[in-house]
């Protein structure tokens, strides 16, 4: 079998880092990272140049704009990247022939559902950012031959989305540690699988030194999540009781 050439736009940010890391273990291809920096997106010519250039077989596009509150003031720039950035990739994709993969959202649908999603689901974003994505989809659809979406929710890795200031545990820790309130903190993570709504019933809302029994409870999830505990600093133990 022939070797493939991947290249994987927006490969600095939390998805094409961990991407670019993934295809590279795997040695059927070549993985070709292409950063904002070396190309951007919105740009068609520098899109149609850089992918004449490299003729891959499979453009993965991983950049975006993901500041979802953002985008509701920022309409105009969630659009030049989600939809017609996205719009550049694909007719470039279209240009040498190579499938177009394009990275979409849970948030094209309103979750009022009540049951999973299926793709042929009618769309129904509720904010710029879910329109921008639905946007992306049709056009990346509409120019590209050959073009796969995957629609993901919440990513979660060591990079974290660039511009969204560190990764989902580093965010956690830091609300944890601002003492932002706790009890919402604690609701939002105690999951009755893992049997710990008895221990966030013992923390009071409003306990200045619940903290540290925040951060164990924490840290206990996301152990079992993601393994990052080394986030949580010295003065967290395992609670006894
Ligand atoms: N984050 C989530 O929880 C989540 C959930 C569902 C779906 N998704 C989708 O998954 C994909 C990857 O998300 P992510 O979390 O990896 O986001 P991210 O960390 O913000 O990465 C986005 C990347 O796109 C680059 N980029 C931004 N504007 C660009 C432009 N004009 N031209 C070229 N590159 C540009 C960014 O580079 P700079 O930072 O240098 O600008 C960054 O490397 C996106 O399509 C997103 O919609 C994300």
């Amino acid at each position: 079998m022939n070797r493939q050439r991947i290249v994987v736009l927006g490969s600095t940010g939390q998805l094409g880092t961990d991407l670019v890391e993934v295809l590279r273990l795997d040695d059927k291809g070549e993985t070709v990272p292409v950063s904002h920096a070396a190309c951007d997106c919105t740009n068609a010519n520098e899109v149609g140049e850089m992918l004449r250039k490299l003729h891959p077989d499979v453009v993965i596009n991983c950049a975006a704009y993901v500041r979802v509150d953002d985008c509701e003031d920022h309409a105009r720039e969630a659009f030049a990247v989600n939809a017609i950035g996205a719009l550049n990739v694909a007719r470039a994709c279209a240009a040498v022939e190579a499938l177009c993969v394009y990275i979409s959202t849970d948030y094209v649908f309103d979750g009022s559902k009540g049951s999973p999603y299926v793709e042929s689901d009618p769309t129904c974003p509720i904010n710029v950012y879910g329109a921008s994505k639905v946007a992306g989809e049709h056009l990346v659809q509409q120019a590209a031959p050959h073009s796969l979406i995957v629609r993901t929710s919440s990513l979660f890795g060591k990079t974290g989305a660039r511009g969204k200031g560190g990764n989902f545990v580093e965010t956690i820790v830091a609300k944890a540690k601002a003492a932002l309130p706790r009890w919402r903190i604690l609701s939002h993570l105690c999951h009755r699988k893992l049997r710990l709504w008895r221990c966030a019933e013992t923390v009071p809302p409003d306990d200045s030194e619940s903290l540290p029994e925040a951060s164990v409870l924490l840290q206990y999830w996301l152990s079992r999540m993601v393994r990052h505990r080394e986030y949580f600093g010295p003065h967290v133990t395992r609670r006894q009781n």
